[in-house]
């Protein structure tokens, strides 16, 4: 038995954050076009995301954009996204080494640090990972670490054992609504078993994956958007949408959010049921009639104008970013579909039809995003969520070429 086979059967080492997970060997070969292109698109980046600090207002967050009326939204550091921003810049950083885009950085978290202690959302996985957990990758801190623990803390207060999930959005008593975006905020607590030894967070994220396994997912493998359970029993009561077009319908950004979800999964875990969960989102995706030639989605996969119907670059950028992940785990045939796809994708997205002129679009890098159709809010806008996964997205590229 080699080392890497005693680790993987040490049941103890696994549960403290050291799974022992396939990696193929890398064999993707990037394309030296797209390479440069994403280093142009780095350097138009960084002097794009220099546009909000001239117009954020002390407490202000960059939200979206109205492309009719020039209108910067912005929200207050409780908005699900305000990790985003000072996450993009970080990573644009990493990139360009452009020292003049840290005090922004530095200046957005010192806003954000408070939600560490904020226990009425499900997002802090959004909100402090992209954040503080990028600030603490590129820069180890005791400051960052203490956020971070605070805050999967904070989620882990939303976890119910009878129901085997955290709660998402709060509602009536009866009520306990979790929805598959919330796969995104795993990762989080899978740090904080690896920063601290406990392994509470670890079991409480692979209970939530689990029960989201056998209650979001359909045979064809999409995913509904939100699970009504029944707090005391763990019932489910209602499967729905909130953002998709029917309840029965494919969200498209719904269904990235569990390819990311169960991709982050397997890294962490090792365990091969998350790896088969991700493949069959992925080819529920890629091999779906209703999924454009040049890979972006429609905002939901069976939306009824379908193909008139918005496109969603969020969706898009998410997906990429997961592929990007998800090939180096799986059979070199996927993983090379994964691969192009992805590669596809940030080609599409680098293009004016999505990628802003220098200056314009409020500072957001990516035009065309869908926020809440059903409700009418963040149509065919820009928002920060499009620019956090295309910047991952990229960057994800580039580490194939070894840079
Ligand atoms: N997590 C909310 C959304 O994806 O719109």
């Amino acid at each position: 038995m080699n080392l890497k086979n005693i680790i993987c059967n040490t049941a103890l080492l696994l549960v403290m954050g050291l799974p022992c997970i396939a990696q193929q060997k890398n064999t993707f070969k990037p394309q030296a076009a797209l390479l440069a292109t994403i280093n142009k698109n780095m350097v138009d980046a960084d002097a794009q995301y220099k546009v909000f600090a001239g117009e954020l207002q002390p407490g202000q967050f960059p939200k979206n954009f109205e492309p009719k009326t020039g209108k910067l939204e912005t929200s207050n550091s409780g908005w699900w996204c305000s990790g985003f921003y000072p996450g993009t810049l970080l990573n644009i950083y990493e990139e360009t080494r452009d020292e003049k885009l840290m005090p922004e950085a530095r200046r957005m978290l010192n806003l954000l640090a408070k939600e560490q202690y904020n226990t009425h959302t499900h997002d802090l996985g959004f909100m402090m990972y992209c954040s503080f957990g990028t600030a603490n990758r590129l820069a180890p801190s005791p400051d960052y670490k203490s956020v971070l623990l605070n805050s999967a803390k904070s989620l882990a207060t939303r976890f119910n054992p009878k129901v085997g999930a955290i709660k998402s959005w709060d509602a009536k008593p009866s009520d306990f609504l979790v929805i598959i975006d919330n796969m995104m905020n795993l990762e989080l607590l899978f740090w904080a078993t690896k920063a601290t030894g406990d392994s509470s967070y670890y079991k409480i994220a692979v209970t939530h994956a689990n029960t989201t396994i056998k209650n979001h997912y359909r045979a064809d493998h999409s995913s509904y958007h939100v699970i009504n359970y029944h707090p005391e029993t763990g019932a489910v009561q209602q499967k729905k949408t909130a953002q998709g077009f029917a309840d029965g319908s494919a969200w498209a950004r719904g269904q990235a959010w569990g390819l990311y979800g169960f991709t982050v999964m397997y890294r962490e875990t090792g365990d091969k049921q998350y790896l088969e969960q991700a493949n069959n989102i992925a080819r529920f995706l890629l091999n779906n009639p209703n999924l454009p030639a040049d890979k972006i989605p429609y905002w939901d996969f069976i939306a009824d104008n379908i193909p008139n119907a918005l496109r969603d670059a969020s969706a898009a950028a998410i997906m990429a970013s997961a592929l990007l992940e998800l090939c180096r785990y799986t059979g070199k045939a996927d993983g090379q579909q994964y691969f192009n796809t992805a590669a596809d994708i940030i080609k599409t997205l680098s293009t004016p039809q999505y990628k802003s002129a220098p200056g314009a679009n409020g500072g957001f890098l990516l035009q065309h995003s869908v926020g809440h159709l059903p409700a009418g809010t963040e149509v065919d806008v820009p928002l920060t969520y499009a620019d956090y996964y295309f910047v991952e997205a990229m960057k994800r590229y580039k580490a194939f070429a070894g840079k």
